[in-house]
């Protein structure tokens, strides 16, 4: 039976701008997949916005619709794309030189493409040592550079005709940096922008920017950007979503999916050998082992959290867990991942997982920056603000409050995120314990 909604979200009406800071591999795949779908030369395959389905109520009350249809998305229509980049290419040449899909692929969505030109980028090789362009905004302090996004913002709307806009960061991965005074409170920070502060980091101004106007910002990489005070603070204020980060694909993704059997099934993991080559963009700033230990962060927490070694010794006490990434530019953007896993069981007997995933990175994160940009627009049209733990699923390192420890296990988070939309629309939460279709209890 259909119940009332708990939450009143406005309904989507007209347009939706998607902005990516970063259009590289994956920013590019995103715009030239969703242009393709609508065209109807190919499905949304990956993306839970576009193919996923939510049971609602019992079992045998057979409720089951599209999540689209559930809780009102916008169509693939109604999206607007628009970026930075620090180099000038448009889409279309970003996507050729990128090398994900073929130039075949590309060339059904040319027109559309080329029309994607970057807006100057806020950049400084301070903080992404292996890169530098000349598509980049000059001349100001941070202070201004903040406001220049903003005015990109409000042009990009006025320009095209958007109600709404979202914003989700697929720029290189930044130095690793830890939150300092500049990032406890809006004073601090908008006076460490004035004095141009080497704290603040670029991808913190565009997510200053975008909350300073309200717009919902999902982070992709694993840089600081919006895990501080500051943008917490911000995103209370202006009531404005915020959701992060590094987008869950590829090794990780494979992890927090066998983690979580490992540990249901109570087997030991002895150890856990991670290796990656590839050879795009992203790698070759990895290269740099500032931004390489950004991500390295982001990639090891995973384990440990699924596991609980504290709470189970016996089985994951003496785990050794490394990660590593070379850049082999042979690869392009399809890297092969390796993963040599020990685990042991009755009796401590051991036994040995190998993976080798050829996988596309960007092929798996293409829809992930769609899901999260209707997720986020659905989140500020609901109502909701400040981090927003329900996309969790999405993210390698979720950003969540901090009192909380993060949730990695992905069946965790496809609950937690189906049970958030059932929340939404007033529909029973789903708990699969079944006990009403027996008589245990009798
Ligand atoms: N591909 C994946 O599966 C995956 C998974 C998790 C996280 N990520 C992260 O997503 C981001 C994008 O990945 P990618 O493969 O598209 O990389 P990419 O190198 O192809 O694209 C990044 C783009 O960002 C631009 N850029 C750098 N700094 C910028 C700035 N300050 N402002 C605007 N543009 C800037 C670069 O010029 C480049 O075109 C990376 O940080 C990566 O670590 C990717």
């Amino acid at each position: 039976m259909e119940q009332a909604p708990k939450v009143t979200v406005t309904p989507h009406q007209g347009r939706i701008g998607i902005l990516t800071p970063g259009m590289g591999a994956v920013s590019t795949t995103l715009m030239a997949g969703v242009l393709a779908v609508r065209k109807g030369l190919a499905k949304p395959i990956g993306s839970l916005t576009q193919m996923g389905t939510i049971r609602l109520g019992k079992r045998t009350d057979k409720r089951a619709p599209t999540i689209k249809e559930f809780v009102g998305l916008p169509e693939l229509d109604d999206i607007v794309f628009g970026g930075w980049d620090i180099f000038e290419d448009n889409a279309y040449e970003s996507a050729l030189n990128a090398g994900v899909l073929n130039k075949e692929d590309l060339d059904n969505v040319r027109e559309e493409l080329e029309a994607i030109k970057p807006m100057k980028a806020v950049f400084s090789t301070d903080y992404v040592k292996k890169l530098d362009g000349s598509w980049i905004k000059t001349g100001g302090t941070k202070w201004d550079y903040a406001q220049q996004l903003m005015a990109d913002i409000e042009s990009f709307k006025a320009d095209n005709n958007v109600d709404r806009v979202v914003i989700v960061w697929c720029a290189s991965t930044e130095v690793f940096l830890e939150p300092g005074d500049v990032h406890q409170s809006i004073e601090a920070f908008e006076q460490g922008l004035k004095n141009d502060d080497p704290q603040i980091a670029p991808s913190m101004i565009y997510c200053y920017a975008a909350l300073k106007l309200g717009v919902p910002f999902a982070n992709g990489a694993p840089n600081l950007t919006a895990d501080l005070p500051v943008m917490e603070q911000l995103a209370k204020e202006t009531q404005t979503p915020i959701a992060g980060k590094d987008f869950k694909t590829g090794q990780t993704l494979m992890k927090t999916i066998l983690a979580p059997g490992f540990k249901a099934r109570l087997l030991g993991v002895s150890g856990w050998f991670s290796t990656n080559i590839l050879g795009n963009r992203d790698g070759e700033v990895l290269d740099d082992p500032a931004s390489f230990k950004t991500k390295e962060e982001s990639k090891l927490g995973v384990l440990d959290q699924i596991l609980q070694p504290e709470t189970y010794p016996d089985l994951y006490g003496d785990l050794y867990h490394k990660v590593r990434i070379n850049y082999y530019p042979p690869r392009g953007d399809n890297k092969e991942g390796w993963d040599n896993i020990d685990i042991f069981g009755w009796l401590n007997y051991p036994m040995q997982i190998k993976i080798d995933f050829l996988c596309r990175d960007s092929i798996l994160a293409a829809p992930i920056v769609l899901d999260l940009a209707l997720f986020m627009d659905l989140a500020k049209r609901a109502g909701f603000c400040g981090i927003q733990d329900w996309l969790s699923f999405y993210f390698k390192a979720p950003t969540v409050a901090s009192e909380l420890t993060a949730e990695n296990d992905i069946f965790i988070q496809q609950l937690k995120l189906k049970n958030t939309l059932r929340y939404i629309k007033g529909e029973d939460e789903l708990t699969h314990t079944g006990a009403d279709y027996y008589d245990y209890y009798q």
